[in-house]
């Protein structure tokens, strides 16, 4: 099978590992601090906090920012931890459209605004892609809502050349098996904001006020610096395949598209085809995984308040993620494109 999710670790890895257990050093060392300094200079931002999943730097994230009682803004499309963490918070959800990149739909978030008078927005950007953070931060500095980025799926994605992640007032990322850079389980709150980093760190530290241990260990701090340092050549090989999807697969297929001034991660490579079920059968018949991302939308899941979600609705039905991750072969890449090609569908 060639797997979609494929997290691979080396020599340097295992040497960390070994040299951890080894130090017995396991939890609250050099290595914690060591990748929460690299990511937040990754990101160009001043404070990195790592916690143990990305739904839990979510969570925190609205605490700092106090959402209890309080609308915050989702998109339709995005893992249900999204929406999640906003209930576990104390918020009341709404959701909006999506635009043709799968990332929240500027143009209904600013009626929704208007609508509800939300104190957060969770942009996602989801599949890799940022979302459109110069239209949004305009909405928050015209209407005043703070902007909580779900940077799960897009570690190293750029918009105008400045990383995902350092756009926004906070974000969170996870660092879960599947992600881009992967550490088992994991999360980090990012922010440049110093007053806000002070709220996040409560949730963090015991003894302003009941808390929970969201610490990681050494272990998965050692395999998150490590991954880091490859990160920008993965995130590379993942887009020349992106690439060679994009030129040999055929056009009865919709492509994801690059939002312009958007440097795409391509967490997943999402296609959209009408036919998406049979094609996702014909493909795992030939050894090849390919999954939906997501089979629900955040609304319907919830049955959260919501404006019209069109778009998303027919996108729900035809979305289908193939293999992108940077350790595929040329040959298998060409063996994707061949077996794509070879589906019967109309053009
Ligand atoms: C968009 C999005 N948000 C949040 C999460 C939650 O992260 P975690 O699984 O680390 O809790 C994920 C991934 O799982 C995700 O893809």
């Amino acid at each position: 099978m060639i797997n979609i999710i494929e997290p691979r670790f080396f020599e340097e890895e295992e040497e960390a590992i070994l040299s951890i257990l080894r130090s017995r050093k396991i939890t609250r060392g050099e290595w914690t601090k060591a990748f929460e300094e690299a990511f937040a200079k990754y990101l160009g931002v001043k404070h990195a906090f790592t916690v143990c999943s990305g739904t839990v730097a979510l969570f925190i994230a609205l605490k700092a920012l106090g959402v209890e009682g309080q609308k915050v803004v989702v998109p339709a499309m995005s893992f249900m931890a999204t929406i999640d963490a906003v209930y576990l918070a104390g918020g009341v959800p709404v959701v909006v459209d999506v635009d043709e990149y799968y990332t929240i739909d500027p143009n209904q978030l600013e009626d929704a605004v208007k609508k509800y008078n939300p104190k957060v927005v969770i942009p996602v950007h989801l599949y890799g892609q940022p979302a459109d953070m110069d239209a949004i931060m305009g909405l928050s500095e015209k209407y005043g809502f703070y902007v909580l980025e779900d940077s799960a799926q897009a570690h190293g994605a750029e918009f105008k050349g400045k990383k995902v992640g350092s756009l926004g007032h906070l974000s969170a990322f996870s660092f879960y098996a599947s992600k881009n850079v992967p550490m088992g389980e994991g999360g980090v709150i990012a922010t440049d904001d110093d007053k806000l980093a002070k709220e996040v760190k409560k949730w963090i530290d015991f003894g302003e006020h009941p808390a929970f241990n969201v610490r990681i260990t050494e272990f998965q701090a050692a395999l998150g610096y490590i991954q880091l340092k490859y990160l920008d050549q993965r995130n590379k090989r993942r887009r020349e395949i992106a690439q060679k999807y994009k030129e040999h697969i055929n056009s009865s297929f919709v492509h994801p598209a690059e939002r312009e001034g958007a440097y795409h991660v391509y967490h997943l490579y999402t296609l959209r085809h009408k036919e998406r079920d049979r094609i996702i059968k014909f493909l795992k018949e030939r050894g090849i995984d390919a999954r939906v991302y997501y089979s629900y939308l955040l609304n319907e899941l919830r049955n959260a308040e919501h404006l019209p979600v069109d778009r998303a609705k027919v996108f729900k039905e035809e979305v289908f993620s193939i293999p992108v991750h940077p350790y595929l072969t040329d040959e298998e890449v060409d063996f994707i494109i061949e077996t794509l090609k070879a589906v019967e569908v109309p053009v």
